[in-house]
């Protein structure tokens, strides 16, 4: 008998359902604090997992009472959120989003798992992959943005790089997708709030990046703690049991989120720990965050009849096999035994700044205001992001030293050492004291440049950070309006630097700055990053991905939206459209500008006839016209003409990058495989349909800015 299947036939209830127990315990100076009764749970066999611990020594000592103590030695897991960087952190996921880039996605996420693996941990809770187009929410910051293709990539890249090449590996840790599924439509934006769509959108927009993580291996998946359409998802039986397991071929583990079976009382579907308890193990969930419901409440459950012991059997084979598949029975102390050189920091330190700079989106650069100067003498960074290191982590800063990121100034201090570079804040982020306005305007008047750091707090996006209102907080934007009319009487050069977790709508902001760059939070090497575009050591290459609105009043806002019956014509009052602000968003998805200046011309396809198997190459020439080397990245998109379901008007079928020198041009190609265009049919099922396709290149989803060609499909080669 296997070693999976000996434990279990040597298990005691209780030690069954402390393999499906997750408990958090956290850090104190002194050591580990464990929460509640957790060390004599672990010594008694009645605990398998523990969230929120990291340091090698801590979770050491913790796994020997595990293995040494425990009447059957099973070795704990280990999980934290790991999302974007352990220690150091790379850009927040949505800015990392930006970089439409599999290889720096899978790096970061390597990066971060040999961080958070010599940290002791073997499990991250980590890619988050909702699809979000809601600004409103605040969890979009940690998410993929509002594209499903988009967020499949993320998937793929995201689990390759935490599991790597073998889960057993020192290096790896076992990835848990989240939050499944389409946390991100919760109703006005609201976190927890309920979710209803139709089971086309869920299936078209909210699955498929789930679907990617599961085909890519992923370890592990996490539902959401909200409901969809009623069915609270970790009870979701035919979400959980149905779609991931039978027709997805999941067969890793399910893990609640925190206290979320606990919380099926609140949605109002359970009675009690016992209730809850059977409705999630039903539903397929396999381990208990923190909710307790599993250990106080399954006990009464078979006890009621409501569940049998070989049900709680199937989730304990599977927690088993992932703990097996770590590699923790033969060697728990695997994760944590070996230190990071000197070399290897400097290495990742080196990634976390080109990544980050590599994700912020350039959204305006009027008369080439930037890259600045070489001449320039007297910078004034103003604002008050300008000096915010701790702000620089973003929403979810993991296991990252609190002051450690390097500001923005602190960045233009080491990149510009020979040039004078006066400081003031002007006001705090979110609070209507103006005391600092007068002195910081005073610094104006003697500067080349003003470098203007505004934003969000990062705690302002991020779990349980929602805002109804997407402008800037506190009196920034009067503190704001001061500096633009001190540096126009003075002819001044303002350049904006805007931090958020989210697109923020700021058009006055955007209208009046000579230059703008989005920076999201990037992260430990914040301020070397801003400082490298700003001096133009790099060309900026991030390219938004969401739509980015104009007015609150237009989300949720997104690119593939259907076409409409009455689509928006100006001269017909009774088209799709508002009285009050265009349909138009500020600026597209995939919007972002570089210091080249690039053009697109002659585009072609491989063949004009394709069947499902084909693989469609696409080419497009692309020139630099513009002074500076830079990065171009080339969108594709479809759009059918005429199919049995009404279709999107574009919907995002790959990217290509170039780097051009100036007045170089080259072709790049592009690849379609040809099944990418089954689409789900009248019955929900996917279906190939013969008849004409669009292929539209361009630089983001302004179909005013795309190159079309048109393809025909067709069922046989021979018709
Ligand atoms: C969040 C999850 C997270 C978990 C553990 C929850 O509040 O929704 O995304 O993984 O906490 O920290």
């Amino acid at each position: 008998m296997n070693r999976v299947e000996n434990l279990i036939g040597r298990m005691t209830l209780a030690e069954k359902l402390g393999q499906l127990t997750m408990t958090a315990a956290g850090m104190a100076v002194t050591g580990p604090i464990i929460a509640g009764d957790s060390t004599d749970s672990i010594k008694n066999g009645t605990l398998g997992s523990l969230l929120n611990l990291f340091g090698a020594e801590h979770i050491r000592q913790l796994q020997h009472l595990a293995v040494n103590e425990s009447r059957l030695g099973v070795p704990l897991l280990f999980g934290l959120d790991v999302l974007h960087g352990h220690r150091m952190l790379f850009p927040i996921p949505l800015g990392e989003a930006s970089l439409f880039d599999s290889e720096a996605w899978a790096l970061s996420a390597r990066e971060s798992a040999k961080e958070a693996a010599a940290d002791g941990l073997a499990m991250t809770f980590a890619p988050m992959l909702d699809v979000a187009r809601d600004p409103r929410w605040g969890r979009s910051a940690e998410g993929p943005g509002e594209d499903p293709w988009l967020a499949a990539r993320i998937a793929e890249a995201k689990v390759r790089g935490f599991q790597g090449a073998d889960l057993r590996q020192a290096d790896a840790l076992a990835a848990v997708a989240k939050h499944y599924c389409a946390y991100g439509a919760v109703t006005a934006g609201r976190d927890y709030a309920a979710v209803d769509l139709s089971e086309r959108t869920v299936r078209e927009v909210h699955l498929p990046p789930f679907a990617a993580a599961v085909a890519a291996g992923v370890a592990a998946i996490m539902p959401a703690f909200t409901d969809l359409a009623g069915i609270p998802m970790s009870a979701n039986r035919a979400m959980l049991r149905g779609r991931l397991r039978e027709r997805l071929g999941f067969d890793g583990v399910i893990i609640s989120d925190y206290n979320a079976i606990a919380e099926l009382i609140h949605h109002g579907i359970a009675a009690d720990l016992a209730e809850a308890a059977t409705l999630a193990i039903k539903a397929g969930v396999d381990i208990d965050m923190m909710a307790g419901a599993f250990r106080r409440g399954l006990p009464e459950a078979v006890n009621r009849g409501f569940v049998a012991v070989a049900e709680i059997d199937e989730c304990v084979r599977r927690v088993l096999t992932l703990k097996e598949r770590l590699g923790l029975f033969d060697d728990p102390y695997r994760r944590g035994s070996s230190s990071e050189s000197a070399a290897v920091l400097a290495q990742r330190r080196q990634s976390a700044r080109e990544i980050a700079a590599r994700a912020i989106v350039m959204l305006k650069n009027a008369a080439e205001t930037l890259p600045l100067l070489s001449t320039v003498r007297r910078l004034a960074v103003l604002g008050p992001l300008a000096d915010a290191p701790v702000e620089m982590r973003g929403p979810w800063p993991c296991a990252a030293e609190r002051y450690s990121p390097v500001s923005v100034l602190a960045g233009l201090r080491s990149a510009l050492p020979r040039a004078e570079i006066l400081h003031a804040a002007g006001t705090a982020i979110a609070t209507d004291d103006d005391a600092g306005i007068a002195a910081a305007l005073d610094l104006c008047a003697a500067a080349d440049c003003i470098i203007l750091c505004l934003g969000e707090a990062a705690a302002m996006s991020g779990e349980a950070s929602s805002r109804a209102h997407l402008g800037l907080p506190g009196i920034q934007r009067s503190f704001a309006a001061a500096v633009f009319a001190r540096a126009k009487g003075a002819r001044i050069p303002v350049i904006v630097i805007l931090f958020s977790g989210r697109a923020l709508i700021v058009p006055w902001l955007i209208e009046k700055a000579d230059a703008v760059l989005a920076a999201w939070f990037p992260g430990s090497e914040a301020g070397n990053a801003i400082a490298d575009l700003l001096i133009g050591r790099l060309s900026p290459s991030g390219r938004t991905p969401v739509t980015w609105p104009r007015d609150a009043g237009q989300v949720p806002i997104f690119f593939g939206e259907r076409s409409s019956g009455r689509p928006f014509d100006a001269n017909d009052r009774f088209t799709s459209k508002y009285l009050d602000v265009p349909n138009e968003p500020l600026f597209p998805f995939g919007f972002g500008l570089t210091y080249g200046q690039f053009g697109l011309s002659n585009l072609r396809l491989s063949t004009d006839t394709v069947v499902e198997d084909d693989t469609l190459e696409i080419l497009v020439d692309v020139g630099n016209r513009g002074p500076r080397e830079a990065q171009e990245t080339v969108f594709l998109f479809v759009h059918d003409k005429v199919a049995s379901v009404a279709p999107r008007k574009l919907e995002l079928k790959g990217f290509g990058k170039i780097n051009l020198s100036p007045g170089e041009s080259a072709t790049l190609s592009m690849s379609l495989q040809c099944s990418e265009l089954r689409f789900l049919g009248v019955d929900l099922e996917p279906v190939f349909e013969p008849g004409e396709v669009e292929i539209l290149v361009g630089p983001c989803a302004d179909r005013a800015q795309l190159l079309v060609a048109t393809v025909n499909l067709r069922l046989t080669r021979n018709i």
